[in-house]
């Protein structure tokens, strides 16, 4: 029996660190177990401007505990004004690593997203010369379309037209959570990955709404049936290299998830390694965990596989994780799955 992993240094192809009293939080959360990290920009108000990239980038390094190192590979989030050229130079220089596309309305402060995809046609078409990664929430906003089947008309309906129109552009459709999305990814070129949550490899919908419903399971795009949950397991533990580890860990107060209208975010930064280790085992495949955690998404994205490792060993005891996390402004809860795990990150 396997009792000790040592994987090279994974990444988190999609995170929100949110800001200002978060990030000192959230950041080394992030930094014990991951390299680097795409950064989500959907702040209020959203990283649009690659000004806007330089200072958030400032605070998040600045929040860094001087014996971590981490490397936020930032984004900029696209909005139907955006400027080819801002996209342009703060690709080529290195500046953004990927740009964001939220359908306007999708999820946490997606307002200032797309509504008419016709409108961003020139900027993918310049990103897909310069192969600029086009990173996608993957969700139609449409309130006569059941959410549960959001994605899959997504995909139905606006991403296979971007991508017919585009075959050279990379996307990585983020946080798939269904068959579908599965069976998409695979039938297409290898222009197309995705990235697949904690979370939604560790529960179903009945998880999250049956005997009571459980706020610190919800999340956009909301889990789904257990078939989905299995197809989704079973694409990471392939090996198949369209498919990488993004946590999509996105914390919120407490005071605004257990509330009446509560947030989307589940906040898996703190134990997401262990999980993950976990349900491999489940699998038998833990020789596929370094794949999806630590090789995957560097190689989609062009960037070095990092050359440093991480130890994950398998106790006789489950691990103990904190419930919650403080901030200045509130408690933070942190993601626990209904089942235990005795893998633990070595720091
Ligand atoms: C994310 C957030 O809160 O920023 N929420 C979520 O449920 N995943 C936004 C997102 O990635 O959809
Ligand atoms: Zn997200």
């Amino acid at each position: 029996m396997t009792t000790e992993l040592v994987i090279v240094r994974p990444d988190d192809w999609h995170l929100h660190l949110r800001d200002k009293d978060f990030l000192p939080i959230t950041v080394n959360e992030s930094a014990r177990s991951f390299a680097r990290a795409i950064i989500m920009p959907n702040l209020v108000p959203p990283i649009t401007k690659l000004v806007d990239v330089k200072n958030y980038k400032q605070r998040i390094l600045s929040a860094l505990k001087p014996d971590l190192s981490f490397d936020p590979l930032m984004t900029l989030y696209l909005t139907e004004e955006t400027d080819p050229k801002e996209v342009k130079d703060g690709f080529v220089s290195g500046q953004i690593s990927a740009v964001k596309l939220y359908p306007a309305g999708a999820t946490t402060n997606s307002q200032s997203g797309v509504r008419n995809f016709e409108k961003i046609k020139p900027i993918l078409e310049i990103m897909a010369e310069i192969k600029c990664p086009l990173c996608i929430h993957g969700e139609v906003t449409d309130n006569n379309i059941d959410i549960f089947d959001r994605e899959k008309a997504f995909i139905d309906n606006v991403l296979t037209k971007i991508r017919n129109d585009n075959p050279a552009l990379k996307v990585i459709m983020e946080h798939i959570t269904t068959k579908d999305a599965v069976d998409y990814v695979l039938s297409e070129n290898e222009n197309l990955a995705a990235t697949v949550t904690t979370h939604h490899l560790s529960i179903n919908r009945n998880d999250l709404l049956a005997g009571g419903i459980k706020p610190h399971f919800y999340c956009l795009p909301v889990v789904k049936r257990e078939p989905h949950r299995l197809a989704l397991v079973e694409a990471v533990v392939s090996g198949s290299p369209k498919f990488f580890l993004g946590t999509d860990s996105a914390p919120h107060l407490d005071q605004d998830k257990e509330s009446f209208c509560g947030c989307a975010g589940c906040f898996t930064a703190v134990n997401t390694l262990e999980i993950l280790a976990h349900i491999f085992e489940e699998q038998k495949a833990l020789d596929k965990l370094e794949l999806f955690t630590s090789i995957n998404g560097a190689k989609f994205y062009g960037k070095n596989i990092n050359s440093d490792k991480i130890r994950i060993v398998k106790k006789d005891k489950p691990t103990s994780f904190p419930e919650k996390l403080s901030t200045p402004r509130g408690e933070i809860t942190v993601f626990k799955p209904n089942f235990e795990t005795k893998w633990q990150v070595l720091v």
